[in-house]
């Protein structure tokens, strides 16, 4: 429950099956449950008096997603389910990317450059296609790479309907007040031959001249100074208040897109060109380039006459001319295959290192810190930086005192480089073999780098990290509940297990110090707003080693419920089980990973923890993006078996992931489709003997909608 409030009954909703509605019917039933809902959030969120009970509500929202799932045409612009809640009092409305908005591969040395064009052309391995994309001749749209934040703004018939950040790439702020007050941002689009949906992307930045101002400003006021100007952008496009959002010279540059009702060019550059036709502006620097060498070419003009530029840039910025080409690459978890960002070098700095700090991590790391003398560097002032660990500490004979070079790298932590000279009488770091925190002995494994505190269970570092990575912001995502919080809680013992955060009760919060009643009702009320979580979500919150965003992301999609997933684990206990080899089945999990996720299941008390937030929490079935719930293939697994003609290996799995699918090594009962290829072995054939359906290479390419694909 939110609230005592809003256990009040509700008046009944229209309650004709969802599945017995018309075309109109159904209509008509999605505005009136958009305006019901719309009504019930404002009443709740804006004036905190609901009518209706969470449960009446819940069901208002789960009848307007049936819906919605059996008509996705009739999907409303202002459809609650493109909203997660509505604007809570103290932030912004999230909204939900209907295609995400990913990040890019980074690349350092030019050999990395290298490989990823060599990757490139190893996809489309032995096609006709490999030749378009041959190291010397593949055509790339090479851009600079600005830093500032990177926003999506939806066009409906050519009007600005709405502006969101990036968020998590799938979550994003519904920021669209103040993106109405860019003036590069055009509210109506110009010329024609627009689509009559499309969502442009692109980076909300500011110049280096208005970031000085603002801060010459603030340091006149007495404020504190923004370290950067992405900073300042991001600030300035999270302002409750639009008018301050105004005040900031904000610029915004186009240079991708998202959800189209149709396509509007066939090449990046094409792309570009209609951006400018309808109003936008894009990179003056913007420059077609042909073969690795050119694209290495630009990168070091660019890098030249970066401080030429009016803003900063931390790189560039390569794509894959052809969107063809782009949409047979596709993605690999958060990333396009078809583009890459080649970053600047680190700047660097000397400072004196004033202290060695050991910090104890989630899963009991030791990790030594630097506390630095504060130095700028690049323009952010830096007082701490990362020693990685003991050998590190050791080969770079880093003491107490040194003067230390410090190097920063675009949002990478700051690292200690080496030592410029030794303090006078400084002796070598001698790092514990106990927790600093607990006590308990810290030990380092055969071959591992790392020295971990035998603590677990009793140690309070450990305990900590582990629930501030559980209500982080790729986690349960619980506002107001932050690091700080969690150490006091714990320390208290208002909270020990995750299950313990759903327990909490406003009364003893609102007589902690330093809170009161409406700050303890708001952290309740935010935790409550989490009580139902996506299973990714739920996954990555659990903190199993090695287990982040992305590969809780696999292991959502290959399991999709969580309890499929807990009992398929749980079965994988025996390493000669079929449950095992399904997860190392799926792409991305190799034997390591698989150990530590199958170790989680093996502990009792992780065991625990799930059985207490069961009956706290919903953990929501994994759902396939919109492409994929519509495919033949989603939920399928399917196997390759022998050569195909029309596309490499790593095509055709990437496309049969992309539409849903489970791509698996082995033939078993379980597969439902052999995709037989040229000279396929004793896969056809045990396919053959199990009854799995066997499809040939132009049945493949049907059911995976590729027509003509490249031969
Ligand atoms: S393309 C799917 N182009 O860099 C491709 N991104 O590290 C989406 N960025 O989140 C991004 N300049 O905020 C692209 N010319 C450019 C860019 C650019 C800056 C930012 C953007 C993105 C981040 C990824």
């Amino acid at each position: 429950m939110r609230s005592a409030a809003r256990r009040r009954v509700a008046p009944e909703a229209a309650a004709r099956p969802v599945d017995e509605l018309s075309d109109e019917e159904a209509r008509a039933e999605l505005a009136r449950l958009a305006a019901e809902i719309a009504h019930h959030d404002q009443l709740y969120y804006a004036k905190n008096a609901p009518e209706i009970s969470d449960a009446a509500y819940d069901e208002l929202r789960r009848r307007n997603s049936a819906i919605e799932a059996r008509f996705p045409e009739l999907i409303r612009a202002d459809s609650p389910s493109r909203r997660i809640g509505a604007a809570p009092a103290a932030g912004f409305a999230k909204v939900t990317h209907r295609v995400p908005m990913l990040s890019l591969e980074n690349a350092f040395a030019e050999q990395d450059v290298r490989d990823f064009f060599a990757g490139i052309r190893n996809f489309f391995r032995r096609t006709a296609t490999e030749a378009l994309v041959a190291e010397d001749v593949v055509a790339v749209m090479c851009e600079p790479k600005i830093d500032g934040l990177s926003a999506a703004l939806r066009y409906e018939d050519g009007r600005l309907v709405a502006g969101a950040t990036r968020g998590d790439g799938i979550t994003g702020e519904d920021v669209t007040a103040n993106i109405r007050t860019l003036k590069t941002v055009p509210e109506r689009l110009h010329g024609r031959g627009w689509p009559d949906i499309v969502e442009i992307r692109g980076e909300v930045y500011l110049e280096r001249a208005g970031f000085f101002a603002i801060n010459k400003e603030r340091e006149a006021d007495g404020e504190p100074i923004y370290a950067n100007p992405r900073n300042v952008a991001a600030g300035s496009l999270r302002q409750l208040d639009p008018a301050v959002t105004a005040r900031r010279p904000l610029k915004f540059f186009a240079y991708h897109w998202g959800e189209t009702s149709r396509p509007f060019a066939r090449t990046h550059e094409e792309a570009l060109r209609r951006f400018i036709e309808w109003g936008f502006t894009v990179s003056d620097h913007a420059n077609l380039c042909r073969g690795v060498d050119a694209v290495l070419a630009y990168y070091r003009d660019i890098g030249e006459r970066r401080s030429q530029l009016p803003y900063d840039i931390d790189g560039v910025v390569y794509k894959i001319n052809d969107l063809d080409l782009q949409r047979r690459l596709g993605f690999v978890s958060r990333a396009p295959r078809w583009a890459l960002a080649h970053k600047f070098p680190a700047e660097q700095a000397q400072t004196v290192l004033r202290d060695i700090l050991i910090s104890v991590g989630r899963t009991g790391t030791l990790t030594p810190v630097a506390m630095l003398e504060p130095i700028t560097v690049g323009g952010v002032v830096v007082q701490r930086a990362t020693l990685h660990n003991e050998d590190e500490i050791e080969r770079k004979d880093v003491r107490k005192g040194d003067t230390v070079i410090v190097q920063r790298a675009g949002d990478v932590i700051p690292q200690i480089v080496g030592v410029v000279r030794h303090a006078e009488s400084s002796r070598p770091f001698v790092f514990p073999d106990h927790c600093p925190v607990c006590g308990s002995l810290a030990v380092r494994e055969e071959g591992m780098a790392a020295r971990r505190c035998t603590g677990g269970l009793i140690c309070a570092a450990q305990a900590v990290e582990r629930l501030r990575h559980f209500v982080a912001r790729d986690a349960f995502d619980i506002e107001g509940l932050g690091a700080k919080h969690i150490a006091e809680f714990w320390e208290d013992k208002l909270i020990r297990t995750p299950g313990d955060i759903f327990r909490l009760d406003a009364s003893v919060i609102a007589r902690r110090e330093g809170w009161g009643e409406v700050s303890a009702n708001k952290l309740i009320a935010a935790i409550d707003e989490r009580r139902r979580i996506p299973l990714d979500r739920f996954i990555n919150a659990l903190g199993i080693p090695q287990v982040g965003q992305a590969t809780a992301r696999l292991l959502a999609r290959h399991y999709r419920s969580l309890a499929h997933w807990r009992d398929a684990m749980e079965r994988a206990q025996d390493p000669d089980s079929a449950a095992y080899a399904g997860l190392l089945d799926v792409h991305g999990i190799g034997r390591d990973m698989a150990a530590d996720i199958v170790g989680f299941f093996a502990e009792p008390h992780n065991r625990a923890v799930l059985d207490d937030l069961a009956g706290a929490i919903e953990v929501v079935d994994y759902a396939a993006p919109a492409q994929a719930a519509q495919s033949p293939l989603a939920g399928k697994t399917i196997v390759f078996t022998g050569g195909l003609q029309s596309m490499s290996r790593s095509e055709a799995k990437a496309r049969a992931e992309t539409l849903g699918a489970n791509v698996a090594s082995s033939v078993s009962s379980k597969t439902d489709f052999v995709v037989v290829g040229a000279d396929a072995g004793s896969k056809a054939t045990r396919a053959a003997a199990l009854g799995v359906k066997a499809l040939d290479e132009a049945q493949w390419l049907e059911l995976a909608g590729v027509s003509g694909a490249a031969g």
